[in-house]
């Protein structure tokens, strides 16, 4: 008869002996029908206390079956770390990877949208949205541009066609050409002043090359109560050069027309890329005008288009300004784009600088 104890050894060795195995046809030696397991599991018949003889194999044959587990998972990573067909290229699997996951962003007009919206949040100016798609009502007649007036010809405007245009019974539709029905929309909707507004949408114009795109962002601000001036505008036009170019960065205004404001003018920042002196290294800067960039219009509202939305000039001024953003991002100091067609032609190597 053996004895609990040897058998116990017996055990013991075994595993020992399983676990430091390194040979290829390890599970038919050990766990296999004629393998090492099955030949000491026989010797039961040899032991007295054949229950708890048959216990210790069946935890035995566990232990062998975890040892083969983990040998085969070893052998997995082993295969997994591969020689590339370059010799000083090795490609390890197994480890942690270098890159992390590509992640996206916002596209930049919408990061640009996002931050001219908090600076102008800053100064009590509500983000608004109004249609893309409007009655010409809206986006000329209200704004004192009668039908066939000149002054449209500047939209280059695209009419959208519908069914029962032809008859002239139903309003015209066309695809906004500038945010300034915001202002006709907002005056609308608040009734009576105070109105302060900053409405940014989409634009859509028949024009296309390096400063110009078919579809462009505008943000057209809009503030009407008592006694507004000029001096106003120009504070909020120097709160924004600040913020958004940063210290430094100067305002100018420029008499200009336009139907619906009355004085009217053109607003240029001072250029951050040549520093407002219009030349860089020597050469004329590319960037702007002599030191100055043109971003859009302004003015102080006119009259008509106050009493268009039931408004009474007596009582009440205002001022409007609309700029285009693609142009007033293009001209951040470090940004240097040259053609504002590369906002929109899928160009991922552009976008991933932003
Ligand atoms: C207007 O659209 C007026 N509504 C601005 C305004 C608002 C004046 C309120 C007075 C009061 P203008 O056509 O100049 O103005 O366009 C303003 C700006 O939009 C331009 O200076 C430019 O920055 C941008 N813009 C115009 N057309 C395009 C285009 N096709 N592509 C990119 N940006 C454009």
């Amino acid at each position: 008869m053996m004895q609990m104890m040897d058998l116990e050894t017996k055990i013991a060795q075994l595993l020992a002996q399983a676990q430091a195995d390194q040979s290829a046809d390890w599970e038919t030696k050990y766990l296999g029908k004629k393998g090492l397991f099955r030949q000491l599991a026989a010797q039961i018949r040899e032991v007295e206390d054949k229950k708890l003889a048959g216990e210790k194999f069946n935890q035995l044959k566990l232990q062998l079956e975890e040892i083969l587990s983990s040998k085969v998972n070893d052998q997995k990573a082993d295969a997994a770390r591969v020689q590339t067909s370059s010799p000083d290229k090795t490609v390890d699997l197994t480890l942690p990877a270098d890159d992390k996951e590509p992640a996206g962003h916002l596209h930049p007009i919408t990061q640009a949208i996002e931050e001219i919206s908090d600076i102008f949040a800053r100064l009590g100016f509500i983000r608004v949205r109004h249609p893309e798609l409007d009655l010409d009502e809206n986006v000329f007649e209200r704004l004192n541009m009668a039908p066939n007036h000149p002054a449209r010809d500047e939209w280059e405007t695209f009419f959208v066609s519908h069914p029962g245009e032809a008859s002239g019974k139903l309003p015209t539709w066309v695809m906004t050409p500038h945010t300034s029905n915001g202002q006709v929309h907002e005056m609308k909707r608040l009734g009576q002043p105070p109105v302060r507004m900053i409405n940014i949408g989409r634009c859509y114009r028949r024009q296309q090359d390096a400063t110009h795109t078919q579809m462009f962002h505008q943000f057209e601000g809009l503030l009407i109560d008592k006694g507004i001036n000029i001096t106003h505008l120009k504070g909020v036009l120097d709160y924004f050069a600040r913020e958004f170019y940063g210290v430094g960065t100067k305002s100018r205004i420029r008499p200009f027309h336009f139907q619906f404001t009355e004085p009217s003018f053109e607003i240029d920042f001072s250029c951050q890329i040549c520093g407002g002196t219009g030349e860089v290294d020597g050469q004329k800067c590319k960037f702007c005008k002599s030191g100055w960039h043109e971003v859009g219009g302004a003015g102080m509202v006119h009259p008509n288009v106050l009493r268009a939305a039931g408004i009474d000039p007596e009582i009440y001024t205002g001022f409007a300004f609309g700029w285009g953003i693609e142009r007033t991002y293009t001209l951040r100091p470090g940004l240097n784009i040259d053609d504002i067609r590369n906002f929109y032609n899928g160009n991922l190597d552009f976008l991933q600088q932003f």
